[in-house]
């Protein structure tokens, strides 16, 4: 039974199939930049069509070369018109349609985000809040320049077949510089706080004319104070009213923030609460007089998606990380079975917390994301082989769900109790238990696979000689390995198994982070939640080094709030007598901190030694995930996964 997702929409001249939206998200697969096969770009884009999506909005087109900032390039006129009607062909064919979101990012980023290495432009001078850099401030000529590309970006987009185009007046960039009071301070023509906009928009409408959309992206929110220049909810309200007063609106979306920092916020992970923006979206419907309004900030299910719209708080609805989970989101609710949507468990890990860094997007639990040319499709083997997985961790499930989908007869065993294998314990630990969902979605998609996971038994030499199979896919995990300290062994040393296979407390633990993951924050928090008194002690600048951007906040402010002590660019360098020796890299000072355990978060060791004897069993044997080299989940089920389409 579904309600109002599945019904068609005017936005202006545009009528899109259903209320589901992909916005604008830098996905870094390449499509701007002049010679680049934009192939793969358009294969994701339309692999989200295929799923059913009905309205996607492509990847920020850059007005000005200005703005060539985070790895983003300039476009082409000649280069970019075949690429973008390839894009729309592709999109169209799926009934869905196809705006581009228009952007600049004025004094946000750096200027060293490719070869050109031009200014920041902004309406005044300052220092780029998200990339440290000072800004120019802009001419007039220089502003009419920006102005012209607006019309110049529209215009090749909408000839090219786009269905409409999206100005980007969000997330801190220029047209939100230009009506907030931290942005702009001029005292010319363009002191007035939304003549740019004003303009902007006129110009686009004029480019756009009454057969195209035109929309708006503003910030609902700037989680800015009054005294840092901030409008806040109701300025920012404001300021959509009147855009949405002008008449050149065909629909309003809108996300949250005035810094990229703040994408941590906007683009919360799994601790963010589904649909926390949702109030946002409901005032500015009140307000946008008539203008269709996006509903944006995780809202995962169709079944939450309903309720958005049947509540009346919006139009449409972002699923945005929900379909880059599972591009047959819309498909799989079409059939009656919302029930198998691989969930977006909000890792961001594969999508936004690589955006920061300019890297293609993929996601945590969905390998195919990024890799859509060459795994959209998932082939039936050629002939059926008996495969054995051991281990039921992220790797080893992976695999056995992609072999089975592929009809091979697969049998997964695993020696703890529980699957899940490192992913569990890190959910014990404290992450939330949503990041679980990638296991349990599979768990149950195996089960309709007839599939079943064995727990409990340890596979040995005896075991695969008897089962005799004909492909072995180890999953078999790493080991954590200790330190090597000159310790008087006053205090026990663990590796983060023993310390978890235990759940071992103390009330003066000192974790050593060598690795600067969320795994060893996570074994530090539940330390310190546990009521120790906890100092980590890093050789990196800073404690979560290798975090993404939105996660470490979190972790930070965690560990801070139990009262750890955070020594980066330390080592530990002995324990006697129940105190351990801390060293300053750069310093040369050392520090003594009692200590009643220490917990080393290290490299750990493949687990392999089943290697030889499976070679000498089995065709053909895979190593998996953490058995090839310790690292993440998001590598784990990556390589499950082609392990699963090798066999
Ligand atoms: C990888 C990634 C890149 C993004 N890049 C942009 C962008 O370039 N422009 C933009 O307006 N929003 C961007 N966003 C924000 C999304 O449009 C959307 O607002 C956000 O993902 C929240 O919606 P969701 O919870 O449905 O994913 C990005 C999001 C992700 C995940
Ligand atoms: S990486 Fe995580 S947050 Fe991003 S789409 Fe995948 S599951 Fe969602």
């Amino acid at each position: 039974m579904t309600g109002m997702l599945l019904t068609p929409i005017d936005l202006g001249p545009i009528t899109v199939k259903n209320r589901v939206v992909s916005t604008a998200h830098g996905a870094f697969l390449d499509f701007y930049r002049p010679g680049i096969d934009p192939a793969q770009y358009v294969a994701y884009q339309e692999r989200r069509a295929r799923g059913g999506c009905g309205l996607i909005i492509l990847q920020a087109m850059l007005v000005h070369p200005t703005s060539q900032t985070m790895g983003q390039w300039m476009w082409d006129r000649d280069d970019i018109l075949p690429k973008f009607r390839l894009m729309a062909d592709r999109i169209h064919a799926h009934g869905a349609k196809v705006f581009v979101q228009l952007a600049h990012y004025g004094a946000q980023f750096r200027s060293d985000g490719n070869a050109d290495i031009l200014p920041l432009w902004g309406f005044s001078p300052m220092l780029s809040p998200s990339g440290w850099e000072p800004s120019h401030e802009m001419t007039g000529a220089e502003v009419d320049e920006v102005l012209e590309g607006y019309e110049r970006t529209a215009a090749i987009a909408l000839e090219a077949g786009l269905d409409g185009v999206e100005i980007h007046a969000a997330h801190g960039y220029l047209v939100q510089q230009s009506f907030s009071p931290w942005g702009n301070h001029r005292n010319d023509q363009w002191s007035d706080p939304l003549r740019f906009m004003f303009e902007v928009m006129a110009r686009v409408r004029a480019v756009a004319g009454p057969e195209r959309a035109v929309g708006l992206r503003i910030s609902a929110d700037d989680f800015l104070n009054w005294s840092a220049g901030g409008l806040g909810a109701d300025g920012l309200r404001a300021v959509a009213a009147e855009a949405c007063g002008t008449g050149h609106l065909d629909y309003l979306n809108h996300s949250a923030g005035a810094r990229s920092a703040h994408y941590a916020r906007s683009i919360a992970n799994y601790f963010g609460e589904p649909g926390r923006f949702i109030p946002l979206a409901r005032g500015l419907r009140a307000i946008s007089s008539g203008v269709p309004v996006i509903a944006v900030g995780k809202i995962l299910t169709p079944a939450h998606a309903e309720a958005v719209l049947t509540a009346g708080e919006a139009d449409l609805v972002a699923m945005t990380r929900a379909q880059i989970a599972d591009p047959d989101l819309v498909a799989k609710y079409v059939a009656g079975s919302a029930d198998r949507i691989r969930p977006c468990v909000g890792a961001n890990t594969g999508c936004v917390d690589r955006m920061s860094e300019s890297l293609p997007i993929t996601c945590f639990h969905n390998p195919e994301v990024g890799r859509e040319l060459t795994h959209a499709e998932l082939l039936p083997a050629r002939r059926s082989r008996r495969v054995l997985v051991v281990g039921a961790g992220p790797a080893g499930l992976k695999a056995t769900e992609v072999a089975a989908r592929r009809g091979h007869q697969v049998t997964v065993v695993e020696r703890e109790a529980q699957p899940g294998g490192r992913l569990r314990w890190v959910c014990e630990l404290g992450a939330p238990a949503t990041m679980f969902e990638s296991i349990t979605w599979i768990l149950r998609e195996l089960d309709l696979l007839g599939v079943e996971v064995t727990c409990g038994v340890e596979v040995d030499e005896q075991f695969l000689r008897n089962m005799a199979p004909d492909v072995v896919v180890l999953g078999t995990g790493a080991t954590g390995s200790g330190i090597d300290v000159d310790s008087d062994g006053s205090v026990p040393v663990l590796t983060e198994d023993e310390a978890m296979a235990t759940k071992v407390t103390g009330r003066q633990v000192l974790v050593v982070d060598l690795l600067g993951y969320q795994q060893q924050a996570y074994v530090a928090e539940y330390l310190a939640a546990g009521g120790a008194s906890v100092t980590v002690a890093t050789p990196f600048p800073q404690v979560g080094q290798n975090v993404g951007f939105t996660h470490i906040r979190g972790h930070l402010e965690r560990l801070y709030g139990w009262g750890a002590d955070l020594r980066t660019s330390t080592v530990l360098t002995g324990i006697t007598d129940g105190v351990a020796q801390l060293r300053h890299l750069y310093s040369r000072k050392t520090d003594l901190v009692p200590v009643d355990l220490v917990v080393a978060g290290t490299m750990a060791q493949a687990n392999t030694a089943l290697y030889e004897v499976a070679d000498s069993v089995a065709d053909e044997v895979f190593l998996v995930g953490d058995a090839v080299a310790p690292r993440t989940a998001l590598h784990a089920f990556r390589e499950g996964d082609d392990a699963g389409r090798r066999i």
